[in-house]
Parts: structure tokens; C-alpha cells; sequence
């Protein structure tokens, strides 16, 4: 084999240079260069063969289209994150914060698996750390493997006297490949590494779970190529205070990415959510000021989360204002709004906004539980325990429409709520029949007092 030949790559506009330099002659940035293999074998070898057919051009209806063939993960959240289960030959990136809790899933998950041999590769931590980790979460499984070893060449060797029908990587930045001479870690070896491993997967249908880092701005650390060339990319998320673990498709070329996985982590691992809303909202017997029910959606799923404000007198000059789990900018407007349209003065208040749970919020459907709690608070009415929302506010005022209404009223309506409140113009085409719960269609944050306080 020819001996392999790295060169450096500015990363920023792709001149070439033999040797590290910190700031590129070409384009004028700096800590763009990047070591990359330029030949691993003689370049013009590779591809085609001597004597295989080149591809041709195919009608699309002769292709045979095949089911792409997929394993229990044995983990429901899991399976459908995934679209289904776990294709064969599938390479899944999983990224989240360090402690959030990857190695616990796929560790796991592997446990689960029985009947299934599964390699897990650890440059992370030792076999005895493990061995923990699987003492606490209490299932016994022998055909699960843990191998400590960070060179690819070697697990390789290992994997081929193995044959796991699975194949966990935890975590790619430990691993290196002598083709290069950077550290492990470093960009082109995470890109180096990635690509032996997908190869292995193409070429053995055997899937692989990588597990990666993500960097203080919150993106997969390592180059955005990685994201491109694995077939899914699945996020772990969740506040770290809390239990609650969100298992979110980021990238799926197997399925869709609006599906959700729900956890929650206890003493003994993960426990899967499969009804959130019950869980999110927070246990209560009385109705309590500030308080109000949002039902939103996450992914596909409807649930039903707390949203609480608390409105004071502000103490000093300037007033606070903070939010956990909403956007607080969405809240200045919120309360702009309010104050505008309904003649509240808050801009001498202090004002906290919290979603219950540690979960955070995108979906804008939760604008009229936020308003709603705000009033409460600021009022000191409590709100009826038995009343939930679901409406965007826009800027005069006015009450929006939002997506999927019949499935938030399901919901509401599964779980008890005798009242919601939406925007009049989701009211066109509900079958009110079909449901126990009480639809009421307001138009402007002016109705919302009148419904709501009389
Ligand atoms: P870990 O899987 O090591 O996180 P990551 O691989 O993402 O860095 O686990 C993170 C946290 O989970 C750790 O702080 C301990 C906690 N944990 C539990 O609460 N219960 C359990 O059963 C286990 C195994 C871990
Ligand atoms: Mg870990």
C-alpha cells in the first residue's frame, strides 16, 4: 500500500499548503487550516474496477423499490425517533450536552437488545465505569460487548472477530486513525474516522450508533460534513436540573424529522414518557394565581404544559424581566401588547416567566397561556384549574389561528379539561361534537379578560 498523503486545506476558501499556518495567504483568515488524506491508495485506482460494469442510466420504474429492512430497538421513544426502528446499515449520530445522558441511552438500549450481539466501543470511559452504569440501570445481558479502545485500526480487527450485529461508537471525538497525524478530536480526524466507520456500515449492513459532542453554542462539535454524511442525526436535550430528556430528529433519511422521544431519568436510567402531558403538568389540587395551561405541540405529539408568571411591583428602577423555557424577547412583546391593547400597566413590573418541567417552547401556540398567566398574576384572579390555551397573538392583538387545533383539543379533551380557549378563526370546520370539552373562539386579548374573568 502506498504510503498515505495529507496536506492542509484552508477551510475557508481551499487553497493548499504543505505545512499548519495560522493565518491563510489566500483569503486572510485565520485557524482555517485543516489536515486532510489527499491519496490513500494511487488515485486513479480507485472507482471502477477492470472488468465491473460501469453504473448506466436506469427509468426510474424499473428500480425495484425495497422496504428498507429495520431492527427493534426495544425502546418505543427510540424506535419512533428513528422512523420506525433502526435501519440496517444506518449510521445515527446522537449529540447532546456532556451528563445529559447518551451513554445511558445506547448503553441501555443495548441492554435491552437480548439476542442481538452488540459491540460498545468506549474511549471514554473504562470497563468498569460501565459495568456501573449497567449494574444501576439492572439488566443483564450477554451478548453485549465493551470494548476499551480509541484506534480505529483495532476495533476494526476487534469487529471483525466479533461480527456484532450492532455497533456503538461512544464517542467519535475519542477516536483517531494513523492515516493522519493530528490529534483525536481534531477535525479531520472526526471526518477521517466518520467516513471508515460509514464505510463499514455500507458495506456490512451493520448499523452504527455514533455518539457525539456538542460545543458551548450548542452545535455538534467537529465539522458540519459529519451532520452531512450520516444518515440521521438525533439530539438530546433537556435540562440537566430536570428529569425530563428530549430525544429530538434532527436529520433522518429514513423517516421524518417532527417526531419526538420523550425520557426521564431516574436512579435506575431512562424511563420513557409516552404520556407527557401528565407529567408536565405540575401537581396542584388548587387553582393557584399566574398559573395557566398551554396545549402545544412538540414534533407530532400534543401535550399539555404549565406556563407561570409572576408579576410584582418592581423593587428598583428598572423593572426584570426573565423567562425560562420561552423566548424572553417574544415576552417583551407579549407584554408590549398588553400593554398597549389592553391598558395594563406592566412597565413598572417585574415580570418571571416559567414553563414547568425544564422543558423549552418554540411552538407560538403558547402566546395565549403566557398572556393569560401574566394577566392572572398581575390581577391576583387564579385561573380555573380546568381551562387549558392554544392561540399565537400577533402584534395589535389580535388572537391567531395555530396548526393541528382538533389534536390539541383531543388531548384536552382526553385528559379532562372542560374549557379551551382558541382563536375564532380555528373554529371553522371543528366537528364540536366530537368532543366533551368546551371550545371557545375569542378574536382580541380583550376577549380573553371578559372570558376569563368576566
Ligand atoms: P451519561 O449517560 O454519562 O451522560 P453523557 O454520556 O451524555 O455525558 O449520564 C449522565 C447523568 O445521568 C449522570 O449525571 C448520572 C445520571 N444518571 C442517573 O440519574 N440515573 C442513572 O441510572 C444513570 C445511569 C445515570
Ligand atoms: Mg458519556
Amino acid at each position: 500500500m502506498a504510503k498515505t498523503k495529507t496536506t492542509y486545506f484552508c477551510q475557508n476558501c481551499g487553497s493548499q499548503a504543505s505545512k499548519w499556518l495560522g493565518k491563510c495567504p489566500a483569503c486572510g483568515e485565520w485557524n482555517t487550516f485543516v489536515e486532510e488524506v489527499v491519496s490513500k491508495t494511487d488515485d486513479k485506482k480507485r472507482g471502477i474496477k477492470k472488468g465491473e460494469k460501469k453504473p448506466r442510466p436506469v427509468p426510474i420504474g424499473q428500480i425495484t423499490s425495497e422496504r428498507e429492512e429495520r431492527i427493534d430497538t426495544r425502546n418505543g421513544e427510540l424506535n419512533r425517533v428513528l422512523g420506525g426502528g433502526l435501519v440496517s446499515g444506518s449510521v445515527v449520530l446522537i449529540g447532546g450536552e456532556p451528563g445529559i445522558g447518551k451513554s445511558t441511552l445506547l448503553l441501555q438500549t443495548a441492554l435491552n437488545m437480548k439476542g442481538l450481539r452488540i459491540l460498545y466501543v468506549t474511549g471514554e470511559e473504562s470497563q468498569q465505569q460501565i459495568k456501573m452504569r449497567a449494574d444501576r440501570i439492572g439488566i443483564a445481558n450477554d451478548s453485549c460487548f465493551i470494548l476499551n479502545e480509541t484506534f480505529t485500526t483495532d476495533i476494526f480487527k476487534q469487529i471483525d472477530a466479533l461480527e456484532p450485529d450492532i455497533l456503538i461508537i461512544d464517542s467519535i471525538q475519542t477516536l483517531y486513525t494513523d492515516t493522519l497525524e493530528s490529534s483525536p478530536g481534531s477535525i479531520s480526524q472526526i471526518r477521517e474516522t466518520a467516513g471508515e466507520l460509514m464505510r463499514f456500515a455500507k458495506t456490512t449492513h451493520v448499523p452504527v450508533f455514533l455518539i457525539g459532542h456538542i460545543t458551548k453554542d450548542g452545535n455538534l462539535a467537529g465539522p458540519k460534513v459529519l451532520e452531512h454524511m450520516v444518515d440521521t442525526v438525533l439530539q438530546f436535550e433537556g435540562d440537566r436540573h430536570y428529569g425530563f430528556r428530549i430525544l429530538r430528529s434532527v436529520k433522518n433519511r429514513f423517516g421524518s424529522t417532527s417526531e419526538l422521544g420523550i425520557f426521564e431519568m431516574h436512579t435506575g436510567g431512562l424511563r420513557e414518557v409516552s404520556n407527557p402531558s401528565e407529567v408536565l403538568l405540575s401537581q396542584r389540587d388548587e387553582a393557584t394565581s399566574g398559573v395557566a395551561i398551554a396545549a402545544m405541540i412538540e414534533g407530532q405529539r400534543p401535550m399539555l404544559v404549565e406556563t407561570q408568571a409572576l408579576v410584582t411591583n418592581a423593587a428598583y428602577g428598572t423593572p426584570q424581566r426573565s423567562s425560562t423555557g420561552f423566548d424572553l424577547r417574544r415576552m417583551s412583546m407579549l407584554l408590549a401588547v398588553l400593554e398597549k391593547r389592553s391598558g395594563f400597566k406592566l412597565g413598572t413590573k417585574d415580570v418571571f416567566l416559567n414553563i414547568a418541567g425544564g422543558i423549552r417552547v418554540d411552538d407560538p401556540a403558547i402566546d395565549l397561556a403566557v398572556v393569560a398567566a401574566i394577566l392572572s398574576s398581575s390581577e391576583d384572579i387564579a385561573i380555573e384549574n380546568n381551562v387549558c390555551f392554544a392561540a399565537e397573538v400577533g402584534l395589535s392583538g389580535e388572537i391567531r389561528a395555530v396548526t393541528h387545533v382538533e389534536n390539541r383539543i383531543l388531548e384536552a379533551d382526553k385528559l379532562g379539561f372542560e374549557r379551551i380557549i382558541i382563536s375564532k378563526f380555528n373554529l371553522k370546520g371543528l366537528d364540536m361534537k366530537r368532543y366533551k370539552i368546551k371550545v371557545v373562539g375569542i378574536g382580541k386579548t380583550e376577549d380573553l379578560l371578559q372570558e376569563l374573568f368576566g
